[in-house]
């Protein structure tokens, strides 16, 4: 089994069918890592490069650790503390570093875009982390590999994606996911944070957030991007928070066995209240967890044995 392209750049183009083999793969590799059984060493003589011009924690350091746990050798460079902060642009720090024997790059960069222009330029395969407010596809295949392990199907499921859409990459790598998968997905946030033209990929928008949480089977909530908005999107954090924080009432609204759901980080309080995200419905360390497990069967796929 191999990802059938040089390059992981988005889920836009990627098949219902290879979307499946990669949570298929995630599979087998979650229970590698839940036997603590890492002896195979798939990818040893094989160099994965982490390449992030944007802060990370979960991200990265499972493109890390499932690089380790496959036998590759793994470096991570940050924009902070490299020649990027000299004036070094992506195409020659890419070059320089694939020069230096990397295979696979893993790249986040706060412009849309800057993956697609790496891989057009280099022989050695690039996965997207994060671009923009483009896209996350490795974050969607986790959250669906999340989903598909607790509900077995995703076709007809509602799955409710709620906060600040319009910055979110999270939100439209899902989008283009779950639609190929056949769920219904419905988005609710403040009008202000729902993109224009987003109903033409075959959303629902709800008016309120009540009304788009109602019988859903999962709630996915989202980071309020503050980092992102040049301008005022609502009136104030606490006024979003009481609008348009995830809380249990609301909750009351979905399923009566609904997940929640969020990428991380969280802002406790902010888009969601605590004590959901510690609560019996709360899929948010299961997400991290299924997250190693999913870098590792891309890597695996992209570098593997019988492919090479
Ligand atoms: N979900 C996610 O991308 O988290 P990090 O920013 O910590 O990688």
């Amino acid at each position: 089994m191999n990802l059938g392209a040089k390059d992981l750049l988005g889920i836009k183009e990627m098949s219902q069918s290879k979307i499946l083999e990669i949570i298929n793969k995630a599979q087998e590799m979650k229970k590698v890592l839940q036997k603590g059984d890492q002896t195979t060493l798939p990818l040893k003589g094989r160099t994965v490069i982490t390449l992030f011009y944007e802060n990370s924690t979960r991200t990265r350091l499972s493109f890390e650790l499932a690089a380790k746990y496959l036998g590759a050798s793994v470096s991570n460079i940050s924009a902070s503390g490299s020649s990027v902060a000299k004036g070094e642009t992506l195409i020659d720090t890419g070059k320089t570093i694939e020069m230096m024997g990397a295979d696979v790059i893993v790249i986040r960069h706060p412009m849309s875009g800057a993956p697609q222009i790496l891989a057009q330029n280099l022989r050695a395969g690039v996965v997207n982390a994060g671009d923009g407010m483009h896209e996350h596809p490795t974050q969607a295949l986790l959250d669906m590999f999340t989903m598909i392990e607790k509900k077995g199907d995703l076709k007809g499921l509602k799955i409710s994606i709620v906060g600040d859409i319009y910055h979110s990459r999270v939100a439209r790598s899902n989008i283009w996911g779950l639609l190929k998968m056949g769920a219904k997905v419905t988005l609710a946030g403040p009008f202000t944070l729902i993109p224009v033209g987003i109903k033409e990929l075959g959303v629902y928008v709800a008016d309120t957030i009540q009304e788009g949480v109602r019988d859903a089977d999962v709630v996915m909530n989202l980071r309020l991007q503050l980092e992102r908005q040049k301008t005022a999107f609502f009136p104030s954090s606490s006024e979003y928070g009481k609008f348009f924080g995830m809380n249990e009432e609301i909750l009351r609204l979905a399923k009566k066995d609904a997940l929640i759901m969020h990428p991380g980080p969280v802002n406790r309080g902010l888009e969601i209240q605590s004590a959901l995200v510690d609560g019996p419905a709360s899929m948010i360390n299961e997400q991290v967890l299924n997250g190693v497990a999913v870098r590792m069967a891309i890597l695996e796929m992209m570098l593997g044995g019988e492919t090479h």
